[in-house]
């Protein structure tokens, strides 16, 4: 596989940073992106409607592949008391979500935030709310396993709200999601939520 893609672990492009201007939470900030993670330009159309559908998180909350960080800091804006954990396998994200965690707490007060390769969260870590736009493109079988890994860590009463495009299987994502949580026990009901922009927001339950 490449190194080229924004879910590598050392992408290949250089690391030239530059800024944008985004607006997160109702809050202006300027941070820092760069080639090699995913949608360096501008905020995804499909984080955009995750984050226009989601409630405001409480409690211990997951930004599953949180690439330079748009999901999280709105987490982190958006519920203060919370506290964000933020893991993704390309270390040049996590290093642009760790700079622009510095950007917007000079901007406005954030909850606080642990940024982790995936394998740093303990296995005994459990979460309140997982939020995520997960990397459809790293394949299915790869994507089924990195559900598989997360949503039964989900806490009792927990959700998980995951947006996916249409064209790229949200509705096959859906079925394969109900079908292994009943069949493995490993998470509980599963739902669409909102559908818009050409993509589905589908919440899972706890089990
Ligand atoms: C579609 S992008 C979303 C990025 C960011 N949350 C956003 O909304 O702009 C998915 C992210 O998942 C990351 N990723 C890929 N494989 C992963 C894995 N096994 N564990 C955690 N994150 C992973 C990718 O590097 C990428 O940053």
């Amino acid at each position: 596989m490449s190194d080229d893609h924004y879910f590598s672990a050392r992408p290949a492009s250089a690391d030239e940073r530059r800024t944008i201007s985004v607006r997160l939470a109702d809050t202006d900030l300027t941070l820092e992106t760069a080639p090699g993670v995913f949608s360096p330009g501008h905020v995804d159309t499909g984080t955009r409607v995750l984050l226009r559908t989601v409630p405001d998180p409480s409690g211990r909350v997951l930004d599953l592949g949180c690439g330079w960080g748009p999901i999280t800091l709105t987490a982190a804006l958006r519920s203060p008391d919370a506290t964000i954990t933020a893991v993704d396998v390309n270390e040049r994200a996590l290093d642009l979500l760790c700079r622009n965690v510095e950007r917007a707490n000079a901007v406005a007060p954030l909850a606080p935030i642990v940024a982790a390769v995936p394998d740093a969260v303990p296995d005994d870590a459990r979460f309140d709310v997982i939020w995520s736009n997960p990397p459809i493109r790293i394949g299915k079988e790869a994507l089924h396993e990195l559900l598989m890994k997360w949503l039964p860590r989900l806490a009792p009463g927990g959700v998980a709200y995951l947006v996916v495009q249409k064209n790229l299987g949200a509705d096959s994502l859906a079925t394969w999601l109900a079908d292994t949580g009943e069949g493995t026990g490993g998470w509980g009901a599963v739902q669409k939520v909102a559908s818009a922009k050409g993509f589905r927001v589908l919440r899972v339950d706890a089990r």
